[in-house]
């Protein structure tokens, strides 16, 4: 269970393939409306664990937030075109309900922004259903230029070249990230282990 205590300390990273688990687990802790919000469709138990099967994390990127327990708080998916001379990365977003408004969806899509600029993507583009009031204010927040369309409106952020400051930026920050993300996967391991065998 989430609460303002334990996202103390939260932490940016970049997931991989043997994170699927916990971005299921993520997903399924929206409820519907919030998924519909995110995907643009209904999604049912199968969609979900689909989509989680077919994340392509080496040519895309998904990032997390992780609390202490290393228990993903929030999640973005950058998704680069099949293309290989695609200059637009698309960027999905979700938040649990009880960790919004504290700058989490913003710090995700400033991390997705980063790695976008730094894999040569002029501009990140985050795809909405029109209702969603939540994602016009976040856009809103980073700056975003808004195209308007009556079934999928879009909101684009431009992005600068990359630099040898942004590309060490990114390195050493993951660098530092991966490394905290250990302890806390592995705490999170011994103080299971300490509960069952108790
Ligand atoms: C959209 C979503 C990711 C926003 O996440 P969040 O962590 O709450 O957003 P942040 O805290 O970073 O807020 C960014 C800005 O938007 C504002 N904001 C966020 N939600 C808001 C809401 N419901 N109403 C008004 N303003 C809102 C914040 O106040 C902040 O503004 P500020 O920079 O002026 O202070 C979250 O609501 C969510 O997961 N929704 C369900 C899934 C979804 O819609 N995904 C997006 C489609 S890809």
């Amino acid at each position: 269970m989430h609460n303002s205590q334990s996202a103390t300390n939260p932490l940016i990273a970049q997931l991989g393939s043997h994170h699927r688990a916990r971005v299921l687990a993520h997903l399924r802790q929206l409820p519907a409306d919030d998924l519909w919000l995110r995907f643009g469709y209904v999604v049912t138990e199968d969609a979900l664990q689909r989509y989680v099967r077919s994340l392509h994390f080496s040519r895309d990127a998904v990032f997390g937030i992780f609390d202490q327990q290393a228990e993903l708080m929030a999640m973005g998916h950058l998704a680069f075109d099949k293309e290989a001379d695609s200059r637009t990365a698309e960027f999905g977003v979700s938040v649990l309900p009880s960790m919004r408004r504290q700058g989490f969806g913003l710090r995700l899509l400033q991390r997705a922004a980063m790695h976008a600029r730094n894999r040569g993507a002029t501009q990140l583009m985050m795809a909405y259903v029109p209702e969603n009031e939540a994602l016009k204010h976040l856009a809103r927040s980073a700056g975003m230029d808004f195209v308007q369309d009556r079934y999928e409106p879009r909101a684009y952020l431009k992005l600068d070249p990359p630099s040898a400051a942004s590309l060490m930026d990114e390195t050493f920050s993951e660098m530092l990230a991966a490394i905290d993300l250990g302890f806390r996967v592995a705490n999170a391991n011994v103080e299971a282990h300490r509960i069952t065998s108790a």
